[in-house]
């Protein structure tokens, strides 16, 4: 049955980050910076940018005042943000187990708490996303090293086959990303879902339910659009790099959550000037109190 309720986003942030110790032994991962922002600013931008205005952030139970202090109840950028705990990092479809209650009848988008996306278009597929109706619609991008990865698997006519989780010999080097948006029937399919050999419940196991009931839909990101891994000291590194460049060369933030809250029109120009004010020594303020700048050529 279709849901006329609002589509809901999940922010999955906890996990142990343990490759990227000694950094995240005392801190979450997602409150690492990219550049000049936590980590977290980015997910939490991509799902604002699809249109979500509710969000639940997913986190352990040591981290989840560090995420509040940071982020409030989302009222200060127009939206609602609540917080849950993951008490142990037993799989990425374990976040529907845990936001059953703030899902309700409403369909989900689920984004990793340390994935960035950024480039052309990527809010008209983010919209695409966000419009369906049924089944799940999931985004993929051509890697270099898929074998780390979710990785599509297409038959000779490109029909998708089957989805394989780190496969050793991957058939493709299509990878799934951290961004999922499922239909309101996600919490019922991943109660059939089992652990894997890791001990985890999978993400690509509940995409395969979706594929096998021929409800799942894959969005590809094209040459324009960047997709950014920060799981290893060096893609880490790559990826606050890649930000400064951009920025410094536009002078347009990327996953700057105030930002988009104001083009969203979620806020309006003073609540924008009043975000902007404790920001100001940094360089953050400045960027946003010019945004209401007449003279700036806003894109
Ligand atoms: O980044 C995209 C990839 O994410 C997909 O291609 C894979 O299909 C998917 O399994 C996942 O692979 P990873 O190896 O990157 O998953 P990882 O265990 O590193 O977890 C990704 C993030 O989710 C990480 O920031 C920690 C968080 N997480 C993970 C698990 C398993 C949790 O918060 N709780 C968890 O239980």
């Amino acid at each position: 049955m279709d849901c006329v309720c609002k589509r809901k986003g999940i922010i999955l942030s906890g996990g142990k980050g343990s490759r990227l110790y000694p950094i995240t032994k005392g801190i979450s991962k997602q409150i690492v910076p990219i550049f000049d922002k936590p980590m977290i600013y980015y997910p939490l931008s991509t799902l604002m940018l699809s249109g979500i205005e509710q969000i639940l952030i997913i986190t352990k139970e040591e981290d989840k005042d560090v995420f509040k202090n940071l982020l409030g109840d989302g009222s200060q950028l127009g939206i609602s943000i609540e917080y849950a705990i993951q008490h142990s990092p037993d799989g990425i479809a374990q976040a529907f187990t845990i936001a059953k209650n703030f899902l309700g009848d409403s369909p989900a988008a689920l984004i990793l708490g340390d994935n960035l996306f950024h480039g052309d278009c990527l809010i008209d597929k983010l919209k695409n996303c966000n419009s369906k109706k049924n089944g799940a619609s999931i985004i993929a991008c051509p890697v270099k090293d898929p074998e780390r990865y979710g990785v599509v698997y297409f038959d000779s006519t490109q029909k998708v086959v089957n989805i394989e989780e780190k496969p050793l010999k991957p058939k493709s080097n299509l990878a799934v990303t951290g961004l999922y948006y499922y239909d309101n029937t996600v919490c019922d399919r991943v109660k059939e879902l089992k652990p894997s050999g890791r001990g985890e419940l999978e993400i690509t196991d509940l995409n395969n339910l979706y594929l096998k009931d021929n409800q799942l839909w894959i969005e590809k990101m094209g040459r324009g659009m960047v997709w950014l891994d920060t799981g290893t000291f060096d893609s880490l590194h790559e990826a606050s790099s890649y930000i400064r460049t951009i920025e410094h060369r536009q002078d347009l933030k990327v996953g700057c959550p105030e930002e988009v809250a104001w083009r969203m029109g979620y806020i309006n120009n003073e609540q924008l000037e009043k975000l902007a004010k404790p920001l100001y020594k940094s360089g953050y303020g400045t960027y946003l109190l010019n945004l209401l700048k007449e003279h700036q050529f806003h894109i």
